[in-house]
């Protein structure tokens, strides 16, 4: 009788398994899971448009936070080069160039200084301000 049981119990299980698979290999999920992960748009197709994110660069974002985002990265240590916030001596020669020299510097790259400082979305005036702001913190 329990044997009988067990048998009973191996049947269904396969049972269930056959169709569990059987479900998987239907011709929709077979489909759905071997379409290639990219679409490629050929001219003349509809390609759907993204609006791009509207990144407000002015009120939503203090000149701290541009600093810490964009700047630091390379400005925090001077592992590459990059006079380094809060270092006073590594400020002191560049600060001796003049305000303006150095935001121009910051704006349109200079050596490994790359332009803007890599914040494609700041404006002259956040640019400006986050280098009156490393400036001021490191003299
Ligand atoms: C990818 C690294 C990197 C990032 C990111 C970066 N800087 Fe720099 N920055 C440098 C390096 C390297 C120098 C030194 C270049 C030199 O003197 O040859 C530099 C120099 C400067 C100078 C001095 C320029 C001069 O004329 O002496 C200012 C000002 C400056 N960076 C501002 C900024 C600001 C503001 C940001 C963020 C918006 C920023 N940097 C982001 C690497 C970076």
């Amino acid at each position: 009788m329990v044997y009988k049981f067990k048998l009973f119990l191996v049947v269904f299980m396969f049972t269930l398994a056959g169709s569990v698979s059987a479900d998987h290999l239907n011709e929709h999920s077979v489909e759905k899971r071997t379409k290639p992960s990219g679409s490629v748009y050929v001219e003349g197709d509809d390609v759907p448009v993204s609006k791009p994110a509207v990144v407000a660069s002015t009120g939503s974002r203090t000149t701290e936070d541009i600093y810490k985002t964009k700047c630091a990265a390379c400005h925090a240590t001077d592992a590459i080069g990059a006079p380094m916030f809060g270092n006073a001596a590594s400020w002191t020669d560049r600060i001796a160039k003049g305000e303006e020299t150095l935001i121009n510097n910051a704006m349109n790259g200079f050596n490994a200084m790359p332009p803007k400082g890599t914040c494609g979305d700041c404006s002259a005036d956040e640019i400006k301000q986050t280098v009156l702001y490393m400036i001021a913190n490191s003299q």
